[in-house]
């Protein structure tokens, strides 16, 4: 980028966007592409915080070049050392010998676990609560340990007040010029998309982010700026009240995730027809998806935001179809609690779905059954509405709780 991009004072973003990668992670669907954000404050010292992923290499390099203009590295403060954020490590230390690493110890373990890095003299391990001044600025380093590895830490700049928060309040989603999330309409382009980030990269780690969201109370925070995704300067408790919600577990609306399997459109028949009867009672924010069509990933997220959810199953291999199975263990390893769940299965000999996915979410925290829960043997017939009339009443009562 042949731009210096100024975020405040001697503060800078050098990130880079990725539009081709398909897949973050290797797991999760970027149809809007992903930012690798990167900072550089110009001190008496200069300090370069957090670098790149490979794929952003080169223009990562070039904003680097175009920020320092000529000046060397004197720190490299490392907040996460997962290889989106961390691939350049090595390279930087070849072009700048006298360059400072800060980070946890653990950090320097997973340095030398990732590259031949010989640390000894660059090393600065730093603490909770430790500090580095690099002239007018005084850096404080805040442990932050799983959020969402265990080496993170969040460095918070005394001067400017700005928090360089790591994966903390990243988003998904490539950064169309404008860099401020005040310069978007976050809410309608973006909200959708930090969500599936949170639920699917750290929301297995809710009392860890509780934890951060604790001693940051204690910050006066002018500025975010994450590794991910746009820089907050404004509404910033609007975020902080999103990441408050989420890492308790707790939705952020009243309404209906229906996620299904169908393998020949029966189950989804019934799906379809319990959707209409909950909207005619009165039921306004229902959302369904084939668990075979939609990504998981935002399935989880929309299970994060909405306070119901119903799964609907066939029974496949005497168990619970596959894909289904996958959505219920992946909620049971990202902690998912809290929510009001409803079963409907189908079997056409031996219906075994139900049993399988209540014993799963039998293991999860604080789900609630919805009953009754309802059993399809192939199709669903006339006798088994007022069954379904009964679920969609306690659908609805429960949403309106
Ligand atoms: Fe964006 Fe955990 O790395």
């Amino acid at each position: 980028m042949k731009y210096k991009r100024k975020i405040t004072n001697d503060t800078y973003w050098i990130g880079a966007d990725d539009r081709r990668l398909n897949l973050f992670e290797n797991i999760f669907p970027l149809p809007y592409g992903v930012s690798y954000n990167s900072y550089v404050v110009i001190d008496e010292k200069t300090v370069l915080l957090d670098t790149a992923d490979v794929s952003v290499r080169e223009q990562f390099m070039e904003n680097l070049d175009g920020t320092l203009e000529g000046r060397t590295i004197d720190y490299l403060i490392i907040n996460h050392m997962e290889p989106d954020h961390a691939a350049l490590i090595e390279e930087l230390c070849e072009l700048y010998p006298e360059m400072k690493l800060v980070g946890t110890a653990m950090t320097f373990t997973m340095m030398k676990q990732f590259f031949e890095i010989e640390t000894g003299n660059r090393a600065v391990i730093v603490k909770e609560g430790d500090t580095l001044c690099t002239g007018k600025h005084t850096f404080s380093f805040i442990m932050a340990p799983m959020v969402h590895w265990p080496e993170v830490m969040v460095t918070y700049d005394n001067l400017t007040k700005i928090l360089f928060s790591a994966d903390a309040f990243g988003t998904f989603g490539a950064l169309n010029g404008n860099l401020f999330s005040d310069d978007i309409d976050f809410e309608k382009e973006l909200l959708n998309e930090a969500r599936r980030y949170y639920a699917n990269i750290v929301g297995k780690y809710g009392p860890q982010v509780q934890a951060l969201l604790k001693k940051a109370v204690g910050l006066d925070i002018e500025m975010i700026c994450p590794l991910h995704g746009p820089v907050w300067r404004k509404n910033i408790d609007y975020f902080i009240n999103k990441y408050d919600l989420w890492s308790k577990y707790e939705p952020e609306e009243k309404g209906v995730v229906i996620a299904y399997a169908s393998m020949y459109g029966h189950t989804a028949s019934a799906v379809e027809t319990l959707a209409v009867k909950l909207s005619e009672n009165g039921i306004s924010n229902i959302k369904i998806f084939d668990v075979s069509k939609t990504h998981m990933s935002y399935i989880i997220s929309e299970i994060f935001r909405a306070s119901t959810l119903v799964i609907a199953s066939p029974t496949y291999n005497m168990g619970i179809y596959p894909p289904m199975e996958a959505l219920i263990h992946d909620m049971k390893a990202l902690n998912v609690q809290n929510r009001k769940v409803s079963i409907i299965e189908n079997g056409s000999w031996a219906p075994a779905a139900a049993k399988g996915i209540k014993k799963i979410l039998d293991e999860m925290a604080n789900i609630d059954y919805i009953e009754p829960f309802i059993t399809i043997k192939s199709s669903l017939k006339d006798d088994q509405i007022q069954n379904l009339d009964i679920l969609t009443e306690n659908i609805a009562k429960a949403v309106k709780l």
